[in-house]
C-alpha cells in the first residue's frame, strides 16, 4: 500500500466508508455512472468527453465504483482512483484492485497533483476531493496536473442540504461527523455558490466550459438538493 504523500489527520471517513461500501453491495454496479448518489438520469461518463487513450483520475474516489466503471467500460489508457482515507483506499483496493486500466492510490490530492505536472487528461471529482478541500489550495494543483487542453470535471452541492444557500465567499462550513471508534470530530466542506466556484476556477487559470443542475428528491424527504456538475477546461498552448 502506498503512503499518503502528506499528513491528513485522523482518519473522518471510516463510518462513511462502511456505510457506502454496504450500500454499494446492496445497488451493485448497475453499469452506469452518476454524479450524485440520487441521480437516476443523464448526465452520466459522456460529459467527460472521449476518454481514448486518455490518462484519468479521479480524486476523492472513496470506494471507487465510479472509477471501476470508467476503467472497465472506456478505452482510457489509465484510470487512477485516488483517496486520502486509508481505510476508504483500502475497501477500494479490495473491491476493484483487480480491475485491468484501474491504479487505487492512496494520496492527498494537492500533494499528489503538484508533483505530476501534466499527467493528466480528465481529473474529475464526484462529491469528492474538490468539495472537502480549500479550493485556493486544490485547484493550482489540479490545473498544474492537467495537460494543457485538459479537463476538469466535478460534482458539488448547489446549496447546503438543509436547504440554506452556499456561500458566496470562500468559507468552509465545519461538518460533524465521528472517528471509528465515535469519537465525535468535525471535518470541512465546500459549498460555494456558482459566481464563486467560476471566479475561483478561473484564477486558477481554467476556462469554464460547462455547468450543469441535477434536482434530486431529496434524500429521506429532506428538502430537494440541486447538484452542480462544472467543466473546465486547461487552455490549450496557443500554436503562433
Ligand atoms: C463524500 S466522499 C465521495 C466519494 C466518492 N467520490 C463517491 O461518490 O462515493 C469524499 C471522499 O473524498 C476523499 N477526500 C477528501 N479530501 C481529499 C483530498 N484532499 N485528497 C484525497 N481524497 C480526499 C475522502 O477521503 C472521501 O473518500
Amino acid at each position: 500500500m502506498t503512503r499518503p504523500s502528506q499528513d491528513t489527520g485522523p482518519d473522518l471517513w471510516q463510518c462513511y466508508g462502511a456505510r457506502r461500501t454496504r450500500a454499494d453491495r446492496v445497488a451493485g454496479v448497475d453499469g452506469t455512472f452518476h454524479w450524485d448518489w440520487y441521480q437516476r438520469n443523464e448526465p452520466g461518463a459522456e460529459i467527460l468527453g472521449s476518454l481514448d487513450g486518455m490518462a484519468v483520475i479521479e480524486v476523492g474516489a472513496g470506494t471507487g465504483r465510479q472509477a471501476a466503471h470508467l476503467a472497465g467500460t472506456s478505452a482510457a489508457s489509465e484510470v487512477t482512483a485516488l483517496d486520502s482515507s486509508a481505510s476508504i483506499h483500502e475497501r477500494c483496493r479490495r473491491s476493484y484492485g483487480n480491475v485491468p486500466r484501474l491504479r487505487v492510490v492512496l494520496a492527498e490530492a494537492t500533494s499528489y497533483l503538484v508533483e505530476r505536472p501534466s499527467a493528466f487528461d480528465v481529473v474529475y471529482s464526484v462529491f469528492g476531493a474538490l468539495d472537502f478541500t480549500d479550493p485556493r489550495r486544490l485547484l493550482p494543483a489540479v490545473v498544474a496536473s492537467l495537460r494543457p487542453g485538459g479537463t476538469l470535471v466535478f460534482s458539488t452541492l448547489g446549496h447546503y442540504r438543509n436547504g440554506e444557500a452556499a456561500e458566496s465567499w470562500v468559507r468552509s462550513a465545519q461538518l460533524p461527523t465521528a472517528l471509528a471508534d465515535g469519537t465525535p470530530a468535525t471535518m470541512e466542506r465546500w459549498v460555494l455558490e456558482l459566481p464563486l466556484w467560476e471566479r475561483l476556477l478561473a484564477q486558477a487559470g481554467l476556462d469554464v466550459v460547462g455547468v450543469e443542475t441535477v434536482h434530486d428528491a431529496g434524500r429521506g424527504g429532506g428538502p430537494p438538493t440541486a447538484t452542480r456538475i462544472i467543466r473546465a477546461t486547461r487552455p490549450a498552448v496557443r500554436q503562433l
